[in-house]
């Protein structure tokens, strides 16, 4: 057996080293950071690292600017060091920009401009270049600057114009932030001999509770100090070399900070050294000089390209006869999945511990679909610590947080979906030092006990929960406080959640009565099913569906709201549909939509819609009349769910449909915000072939967008593929005709998790008409009812649907105007 393996490894290894033409460095010149930079993708398009604390780039003031930069026109702010990316609401971090110019004007430190609404400026659009740890851009005042980062520390360097006058460039550091939330008392302390400024400010989180406060320490380097000082408001002056500031009682924080002005103009440019901390200035400096202590700009930049280097290098593709753009896509999805959340261990100040602390888990509900469980198949070691810093905030924290941003909690947007992330990661085998038994402890907190204040963490209505089976519309709910609506989404999430946690029982042991309480409570879904509802659009038609989810009293009366408002397709843009106490009883989606989400009982939602031809003339119905967006995470699922109605080549048709037509690799070419990475982990995992239905150990198979997909554990290191057999690049042939595992056949139309640690091979042979391939009873992912009306049977050919789509093929990408009443709010 052993020499036999060793033989079987020895022969593949040398055929896939001929089948992929790539290897890891390669892999990092298909990753573009610009994707997403306008149009309100509001991805952070900088320097970072992976996870990096340090987020190096150029602050603009255009509308979309939450993640910095936007490739929209706007005009420079600053440069600033600490950034969010894909965010929606308000923009995030963006603290303590710099400022550069080439002089000052008749020489004078007061008539350079120092307030940010009048020193930004243009950029050279043709300028920019973002890449992977680096990031470049030029100012109409001819300045340029170039940036990269360590894991707290960003390295800026600036190049200035000869002024005719001129030998005296003149940086400046401003205690604000992008979103002008700094409060009172920000410090800046100026070292008239080294230059060195240290300082802080105490911040409000962008979607959150609470305030923090962030440290940093600037070096300069490459030119000579002439002098330096502070500023305040519009004036400046190097006798003084410390500031305390107010935010003033008008809303806008006033001016501050601090300036250097330096003897001559090196044709190497200055260069700044600066970092970040949420201990101290002190630590911050600690973290400069240990990462970057020569100012080395090309060894920065070389580590930074290493680490994402490394990180891209366990999944490769094979691009034979695939249009770039598509491996671009793949790349920069993936690439997006680790620039967020990022990990500030070592950085918090709110209580001692030895585990990793993570952070900007913005938000959860965004990044539990499939941006953590993408995580767990590419960088496992990560995740594991991302589920220690979960675990460890339960610890101190009392509560699992739902979405968290700069030391804060964020707002919760629907079900306590950290139970889910748990489930998921304990489900896959993630074991590392995780402390199950605390985890198994924070979800079973969530099910059970209701925090205060629910709309930071955990679940509200949890006496209705568990007396009625149902969250009530209008709940009376004395114990803990949030914004009474959502009870549709928030009975549907909280149901999944139960599931998971019933799920995490059964894998513990020893827990029957809670995989028996928690797998009933899991189907109080039922209870809001209301099999008379009818539905009509908007100009009267009815849409021929009835039965449908819908709030209900605690009374029992049926509460009333239109299954199509919230929808895409919702006319009204003054519908409020996000956390406002105004909202509907469905967040940032509508009841059709959320009709779908029972993420763990599919046979049982099946069976109450019909049966599975009515259930996919359904969700063909969901797609087909846009009353879906693929712009915001509910949707991401139901690309999928025709798995579970025995007809996965719906799902590849699908799957294709959206990709690229909504992803595409261009600035504007998200459909909505990334979210952190969420938008980039749908690319990838619906183009490598396998979607996580998270909190399960579960990949639904589609065909790979590529001739085949190769993701070596970095667990393990055994190597997984997926080929394709008959590939087309043209993607006619999408319909998976027969598979194998492992060489053996295999009908079924999903697969778990070991076929990445264990290194299976699944080869897919595929063809133009949809198949009987995965369609059987046997064939469907596991659910928790058991599925009926299916005669194994497959219900015609997909041409006709195809047709259809085509006929749609000139469609643009779409405006985020088109969400009208969605859009603005959506996190
Ligand atoms: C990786 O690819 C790059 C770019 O094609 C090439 O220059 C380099 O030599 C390759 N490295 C290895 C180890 O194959
Ligand atoms: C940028 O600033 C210039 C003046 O410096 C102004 O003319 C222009 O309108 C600004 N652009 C935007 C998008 O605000
Ligand atoms: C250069 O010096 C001249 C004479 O002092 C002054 O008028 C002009 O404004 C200066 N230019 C700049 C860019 O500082
Ligand atoms: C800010 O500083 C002033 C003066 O030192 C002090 O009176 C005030 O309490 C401080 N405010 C805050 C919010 O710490
Ligand atoms: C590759 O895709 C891009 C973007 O969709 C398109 O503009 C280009 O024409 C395609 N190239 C080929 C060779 O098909
Ligand atoms: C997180 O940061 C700490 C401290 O910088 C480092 O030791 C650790 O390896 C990092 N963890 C991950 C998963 O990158
Ligand atoms: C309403 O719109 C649907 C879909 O566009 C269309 O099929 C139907 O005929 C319309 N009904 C009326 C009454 O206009
Ligand atoms: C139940 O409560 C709702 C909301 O308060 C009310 O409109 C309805 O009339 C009540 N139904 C009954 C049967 O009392
Ligand atoms: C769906 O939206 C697209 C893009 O706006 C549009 O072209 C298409 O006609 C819409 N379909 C329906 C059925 O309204
Ligand atoms: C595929 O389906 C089309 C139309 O439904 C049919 O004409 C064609 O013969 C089928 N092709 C194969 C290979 O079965
Ligand atoms: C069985 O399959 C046939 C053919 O696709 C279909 O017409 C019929 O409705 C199916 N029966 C059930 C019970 O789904
Ligand atoms: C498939 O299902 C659709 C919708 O229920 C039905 O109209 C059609 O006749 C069915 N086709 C076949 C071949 O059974």
């Amino acid at each position: 057996m052993a020499l036999n393996g060793s033989l079987f490894l020895l022969f593949s290894s040398i055929f896939y080293r001929a089948a992929y033409a790539q290897n890891s460095t390669d892999n990092l010149q298909y990753v573009d950071p610009l994707i997403g930079s306008a149009n309100g993708g509001n991805v952070f398009p900088g320097a970072t690292l992976p996870y990096g604390m340090a987020k190096a780039v150029a602050d603009v003031d255009s509308d979309s600017n939450q993640g910095g930069f936007t490739t929209e026109g706007g005009n420079v702010t600053g440069f600033s060091t600490m950034h969010d990316s894909g965010t929606g609401g308000n923009p995030s971090l963006g603290n303590f920009a710099l400022f550069p110019y080439a002089a000052c004007p008749r020489d004078d430190v007061n008539r350079c401009t120092f307030p940010k609404t009048t020193r930004k400026i243009p950029y050279v659009s043709s300028s920019v270049v973002a890449k992977p740890g680096y990031f470049a851009i030029s100012l109409s005042s001819g300045v340029s600057a170039d940036m990269t980062t360590a894991q707290h520390t960003s390295l800026f360097r600036f190049k200035f114009p000869t002024t005719g006058n001129g030998t005296s460039p003149l940086l400046l550091l401003d205690l604000t932030d992008l979103a002008d939330s700094r409060q009172d008392n920000a410090t800046i302390s100026v070292d008239a001999e080294s230059g060195r400024m240290t300082g802080s400010a105490r911040f409000l989180p962008s979607f959150g509770s609470g305030n923090w406060v962030g440290y940093f320490c600037a070096d300069f380097h490459g030119a000579d100090i002439r002098d330096n000082g502070i500023f305040a408001n519009t004036r400046a002056s190097s006798a003084v070399k410390d500031l305390q500031i107010s935010r003033s009682i008008n809303g806008y924080p006033l001016p501050g900070g601090g300036f250097i002005r330096f003897t001559s103009n090196p044709a190497d440019g200055v260069m700044v050294r600066i970092a970040v901390s949420l201990i101290s200035s002190e630590q911050a400096c600690k973290s400069a000089e240990s990462e970057i202590p020569e100012f080395d700009f090309d060894a920065t930049h070389q580590a930074a390209e290493a680490a994402w280097s490394e990180k891209l290098a366990p999944i490769t593709v094979s691009t034979t006869g695939v249009n770039t753009s598509l491996v671009t896509n793949f790349y920069s999805g993936i690439y997006r999945t680790m620039v967020n959340p990022q990990n500030y261990t070592g950085e918090n100040p709110k209580w001692q511990s030895s585990e990793p602390y993570f952070d900007s888990f913005y938000c959860l509900w965004d990044s539990f679909r499939s941006q953590l469980p993408f995580l767990t198949i590419l960088d496992p070691v990560s995740l594991t610590s991302m589920i220690r810093s979960l675990i460890d905030t339960y610890v101190h924290d009392g509560w699992l947080p739902d979405c968290h941003m700069s030391l804060c909690k964020g707002y919760t947007q629907g079900g306590s979906n950290a139970d889910v992330v748990l489930a998921d990661g304990y489900i896959k085998g993630l074991s590392d030092d995780i402390d199950w038994a605390k985890g198994y402890a924070a979800v079973i907190n969530d099910a059970e006990n209701e925090p205060y204040d629910w709309s930071n963490e955990g679940r509200g209505g949890l006496d209705s929960w568990k007396a009625l089976g149902y969250i009530p519309t209008q709940d009376f709910d004395y114990k803990g406080f949030g914004t009474l609506t959502r009870s549709v989404s928030r009975t549907l999430e909280y149901a999944y959640n139960d599931f998971v946690v019933a799920q995490m029982a059964k894998g513990i042991g020893g827990k029957d009565e809670d995989v028996e309480k928690y797998t009933e409570r899991s189907s109080n879904w039922q209870n809001l099913y209301k099999k008379d509802q009818k539905s009509f659009l908007f100009n009267g038609s009815d849409t021929g569906y009835t039965g449908f989810f819908q709030g209900k009293y605690a009374n029992g009366t049926w509460h009333n709201q239109d299954p199509l408002w919230c929808s895409t397709i919702d006319p009204n843009n003054q519908r409020v549909c996000s956390l406002q106490n105004t909202g509907q009883e469905t967040f940032e989606s509508s009841l059709w939509e959320y009709g779908f989400y029972v993420p763990g009982d599919q046979a049982g939602l099946i069976t109450l819609y019909g049966g599975p031809t009515a259930f996919v003339d359904r969700l063909n119905y969901l797609h087909d009349q846009n009353i879906t967006y693929i712009g915001n995470e509910p949707s991401f699922l139901t690309v999928f769910q025709y798995h579970y109605a025995g007809r996965p080549a719906l799902s590849a048709l699908r799957s294709h449909f959206y990709i690229p037509r909504y992803f595409s690799p261009t600035h504007a070419g998200l459909p909505g915000n990334d979210d952190s990475g969420a938008m980039g982990s749908f690319v990838a995992m619906s183009m490598m072939g396998l979607f996580p239905n998270p909190g399960q150990n579960v990949y639904l198979i589609t065909p790979p967008f590529f001739e085949s997909v190769s993701i070596k554990s970095p667990l393990t290191g055994k190597t997984a593929v997926i080929r394709n057999v008959n590939f087309d690049p043209s993607y006619q042939a999408i319909y998976v005709q027969s598979a194998t595992l492992d060489g053996v056949p295999y009908t079924k139309n999903w697969i778990d998790h070991s076929f990445f640690t264990e290194g299976k091979e699944l080869v897919l042979t595929l063809g133009r008409n949809e198949s009987s391939w995965g369609t059987k009873v046997e064939d469907l992912p596991p659910s928790l009812s058991e599925y009926t009306g299916f005669n194994g049977t497959v219900n015609g050919t997909v041409g006709e649907t195809v047709r259809r789509w085509e006929s749609r093929a000139a469609l643009g990408s779409m405006k985020s105007g088109v969400l009208g009443g969605v859009g603005k709010e959506m996190v």
